[in-house]
């Protein structure tokens, strides 16, 4: 059973990823084009669509010419999980963008979709939360044209890097945690959380031609520019959703790190010194001014051709 996720928290999750750096990373490499047909399975609640979206229909100057130049719903979001489907659709909706983009709840091994008539297949984050990715990604290859282009967007998470200054012995916990998580995210949901340098093999497997692997590193610097505006005051809308996200986090955490074999002892510490510092932070938010800790991510992105 694939892990499940909470709307508000995935999109919360989505605007730290996609900071400048991550969104000129994917659209340098993913190849877009005027009026491509566009197949995102495993979209969760559109957050990739719509910065396509946005980006194929230059929601500038032009945007209402460049919409009506082109078919409509040309960016078909596929999602398992109709919750995800709803709040999507209504994010869709609140930024205008549903004359191009329509979430439907489908399966990613079955999609309800014509053979051969996408022009890009592109998944993100989707194939590490699944048992079959090679069966996944086969009925990508099915959907999109010949000549069409396929794109995963995937992790690797056992080459994560944690540092946090004020203490050695977390550090050293986080980092001794991660590893384990990967077997342990195994075992509770059947995703492989290292997926990201292996997908190219399974590209070779289906068939695909000029296969194109790159990579980006996801840094933060707590105190860093990377932040929108590190310090700025919260809102009590944005406590609550920060307290919400943490909660939810946490939970998985337990179960991934106890059925790993970590001991209680030190998931506990684990998640009292974060606590700890999510209760600093929101106390007054100025305090991640004075937080060097850093954490990075390395994304790796997965081009084909379907001969
Ligand atoms: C980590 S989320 C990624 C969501 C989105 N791509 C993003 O990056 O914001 C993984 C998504 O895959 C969906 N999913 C899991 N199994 C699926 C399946 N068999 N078919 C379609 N979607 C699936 C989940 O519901 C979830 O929305």
């Amino acid at each position: 059973m694939p892990q499940k996720f909470e709307a508000e928290h995935l999109e919360f999750d989505r605007m730290g990823i996609f900071r400048e750096d991550y969104t000129s990373f994917l659209f340098d490499h993913i190849g877009l084009e005027p009026g491509m047909l566009i197949v995102e399975p495993g979209c969760g609640t559109g957050f990739l669509l719509r910065k396509i979206a946005k980006k194929q229909y230059s929601f500038g100057l032009l945007s209402r010419m460049s919409r009506k130049l082109h078919k409509k719903n040309r960016i078909i979001g596929i999602d398992i999980d109709p919750k995800l489907v709803h709040f999507g659709n209504e994010y869709v909706k609140f930024e205008g963008l549903s004359s191009v983009i329509d979430l439907k709840v489908g399966d990613v091994y079955n999609m309800s979709l014509v053979s051969n008539s996408a022009d890009m297949a592109i998944c993100h984050m989707l194939l590490c939360n699944i048992e079959e990715p090679l069966r996944a990604i086969k009925e990508m290859v099915r959907v999109t044209k010949k000549g069409g282009t396929l794109v995963a967007v995937e992790p690797d998470n056992s080459q994560n890097i944690y540092y946090y200054p004020k203490s050695e012995r977390y550090t050293r916990l986080v980092q001794k945690a991660n590893k384990f998580s990967i077997d342990g995210y195994k075992k509770v949901y059947g995703g492989d959380l290292s997926i990201g340098p292996k997908v190219p093999s399974l590209f070779l497997k289906t068939g695909l031609n000029d296969i194109q692997l790159y990579g980006h590193l996801s840094i933060v610097l707590s105190c860093g520019s990377q932040l929108k505006s590190p310090g700025r005051l919260l809102t009590t809308k944005e406590k609550e959703l920060i307290l919400g996200y943490n909660k939810k986090k946490w939970e998985e955490e337990r179960k991934i790190l106890s059925v790993a074999g970590i001991p209680k002892t030190e998931i506990d510490e684990i998640i009292n010194y974060e606590s700890k510092g999510i209760n600093v932070l929101l106390e007054d938010s100025q305090n991640i001014r004075y937080d060097a800790s850093v954490t990075a991510f390395p994304i790796y992105l997965t081009t084909g051709k379907k001969k």
